[in-house]
Order: structure tokens, then sequence, then C-alpha cells
């Protein structure tokens, strides 16, 4: 799928390697966390080439001028919990000190349908670009809740940038539809969803793999 608004990492042989272990059923859960926590950061710094900037000079040692460029704003990330705060590491690791709100979202186990339970926010929100962080893309009935979560804080769609591991194209074309100027950077989009909405081939359940809880 091309579309000007999803920012697919580069699909060479180094993030196919480790999809392929974190996508094995036979991956331990040690090895789930570090090679998805480095598929995470690989997304970070290319959520970050999504941000706008402004022209800035600056002097170098050799009193030379060197026409460089500043972030034009300040960001926040916002991670959909459980599984969205496997990401928050990964955002701290480039951005230090960044500001991270909390939406606790659910599907429910038998109808996939979102459950809005808890959200705190950075009082500022609404003068932030917001890295929303959620591996996982089914269905996008949590990341849509969760954007209509931001949107009462007063965040602009332009503003967000949804970082993501593993999407279906259903989810995608929802999130599209629902929310013209959102942009995405995803891994890998996959065939679709099972009958029970999880995305396949995909990787079973993040949040259960990457927290020992299955
Ligand atoms: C997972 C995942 C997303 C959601 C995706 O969370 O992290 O938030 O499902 O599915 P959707 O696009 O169909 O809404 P889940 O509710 O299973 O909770 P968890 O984070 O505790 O694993
Ligand atoms: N949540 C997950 O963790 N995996 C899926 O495939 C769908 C929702």
């Amino acid at each position: 799928m091309k579309h000007p608004r999803v920012h697919l990492l580069p699909q060479n042989n180094q993030l196919k390697a480790l999809m392929s272990i974190i996508r094995s059923k036979d991956t331990a859960r040690g090895d789930f966390i570090f090679y998805s926590d480095r598929v995470i950061r690989l997304l970070v710094e290319e959520g970050l080439n999504h941000l706008p900037v402004v022209p800035k000079d600056v002097i170098t040692p050799m009193n030379e001028k060197y026409e460089g460029v500043a972030f034009q704003g300040r960001i926040c990330g916002v991670s959909i919990m459980r599984a969205g705060e496997s990401m928050e590491q990964g955002l701290r690791d480039v951005c230090t000190g960044v500001r991270i709100g909390k939406v606790l979202i659910q599907r429910d186990e038998a109808t996939a349908q979102p459950k809005l339970y808890y959200s705190k926010l950075p009082a500022d929100i609404s003068d932030r670009w917001v890295l929303l962080l959620d591996p996982m893309l089914a269905t996008g009935g949590s990341a849509s809740k969760c954007i209509e979560v931001l949107h009462e804080s007063g965040v602009k769609e332009d503003r967000i940038l949804f970082i993501n591991l593993i999407c279906s194209p259903e989810g995608v074309k929802r999130m599209l539809d629902l929310f013209p100027k959102l942009q995405f950077v995803t891994a890998e989009i996959d065939e679709g969803m099972d009958d029970r909405k999880f995305i396949v081939p995909g990787l079973g359940d993040f949040g259960d793999r990457y927290f020992g809880t299955s």
C-alpha cells in the first residue's frame, strides 16, 4: 500500500530479520522485548523525520556558519495503555525529558470493541506535536477512540503522528478515512484480520508477550 500519509520503515533485510524474530511464536519473552525495542527505536527515529523544522544557522568551532535546522515546535508522547507503554522508553531514549500522556483503552476480548477507562495528558498538549504510541492497529477502534480524546483536549489532527509496529489494511484505511490529516509511521502492513479481529500473520497479543501475561 502506498499513501502519502503512511510512512513505512525502509523494507530492508535488517527490518525483516527483526520482524521475523518478534513474529515467531518460538521467540522467548526476553528476545521479544529486546527485538521489539529495536524496531520501536527505528520507528521513533523515523517519526522524528516527519516533524516540521525551521532554518537555524549555527557557528562551528571553526568560526564557520553551518546552515542547519531546528524542530519547529515542542513534542510529547501519548501511549495507549497498556501495549503502547512498551514504546515510551524508545521515545525517551531519543527525546530526553519528553512529556508522556497516557490513555487507557482496552479491547473487549469478546467483541473487540474499545473501552476508554482513563486519560491523563500534558496540560499544554494542544500546543505540541503528539507522537501517538501503540504497537498494534487491528480494527482501528482503540486508536480512533484515543484520537477523539486528543481532539477533546484541543490537539489538531495534523499534529498527530501515529507510531505503530504492525497494522491491518482495514485499520489503516479506517484511520485514513476518519482522520484526513493524520500521519502514520509503521513497520509493516499485514494481510488482514482473523474472525477474533487479531492481525494475521501478526505476532499474537503484543501486550501479553511484552509484559509476560499470556
Ligand atoms: C491492543 C493493541 C491496541 C489494540 C488494537 O490492545 O495494543 O491498543 O489492541 O486493536 P484495535 O485496533 O482493534 O482496537 P488491547 O486492548 O488488547 O490491550 P493491551 O494493550 O493491554 O494488550
Ligand atoms: N492486539 C494485539 O496485540 N494483536 C492483535 O493482533 C490485535 C490486537
